[in-house]
């Protein structure tokens, strides 16, 4: 684990390991970097894998500057300049996804690749914005316990949630170790987030989609119509998996990412 102070930052984490092309692995809400935790291992040997914690989770702290899709981008941009690095393939996750987005609104000369792991480019709907005003009531009134309880086991397809409620219960527990403020200054800058489609439409760099078919959160049928958007794509679309492949399909999800980023460096 590093951990990096900037004016912007006070503290930014990482773990960086392996060695080879860059990946860098964004993880979402209510996350940390310990979500990719099944699939780094099987990344590793052939890449470099850079996991942050995005500002406000994990070993990582808000700054001042608060929590836009921009500002973590711009987060990134510090880390990979701190590895020494000018470029890299960047899979974000869902919220991680977002700022993947962002970064790559900011800094294309710097992306290589972008993976959109159960993610969208396309901002809050009304609908969505007004659950997540709800949410933030809740969370605010001291409501982080059952918000937490009642999001986690609707990430997953429900054949793996019931198979597998153990792994729902580490989840929980992660979610848990968010701070109330961090996840309010989540939602709302992802309340506030643009569209982002255009960018899929002239992006110069290869874009890949991860989509599960069973998906709660980012229907399949909505990734897969964006996935079309983009000249060079990668199209991943798992069955009996909702929104976290990387916890449901770990070596499917780490083979797909491992056969992009081989093709964003070498094309
Ligand atoms: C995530 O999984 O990162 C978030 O739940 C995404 C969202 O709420 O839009």
């Amino acid at each position: 684990m590093t951990i990096i102070k900037t004016d912007k930052f006070p503290q930014l984490a990482y773990r960086k390991s392996g060695q080879g092309p860059a990946l860098v692995l964004i993880h979402g809400f209510p996350e940390n970097g310990g979500l990719w935790g099944r699939v780094v291992p099987l990344l590793e040997n052939d890449f470099t894998v850079i996991v942050p914690d995005l500002p406000g989770t994990g070993n990582s702290t808000l700054g001042t500057a608060g929590a836009s899709m921009e500002d973590m981008a711009d987060g990134i941009k510090m880390l990979l300049e701190n590895v020494g690095l000018s470029r890299a393939v960047i899979a974000g996750h869902s919220m991680g996804g977002y700022v993947a987005l962002a970064f790559a609104d900011r800094y294309p000369d710097m992306l290589a690749g972008l993976a959109l792991v159960h993610s969208t480019a396309s901002a809050d709907n009304d609908d969505k914005k007004e659950t997540r005003r709800k949410s933030i009531a809740l969370i605010t009134k001291g409501g982080k316990e059952p918000f937490i309880k009642q999001m986690i086991p609707n990430l997953f397809a429900p054949t793996f949630r019931e198979a597998h409620p153990s792994v729902i219960e580490e989840q929980v527990k992660r979610g848990m170790e968010l701070e109330a403020d961090s996840m309010v200054a989540f939602y709302e800058a992802m309340m506030n987030r643009p569209d982002r489609t255009d960018l899929l439409e002239k992006a110069t760099f290869p874009v890949q989609f991860i989509i599960g078919k069973e998906d709660a959160l980012v229907p399949a049928e909505v990734a897969l119509a964006q996935s079309r958007m983009a000249s060079r794509n990668f199209v991943s679309l798992y069955s009996n998996t909702g929104h976290m492949s990387m916890i449901e399909q770990p070596s499917s999800l780490a083979r797909d990412l491992s056969d992009f980023v081989q093709y964003c460096y070498n094309n």
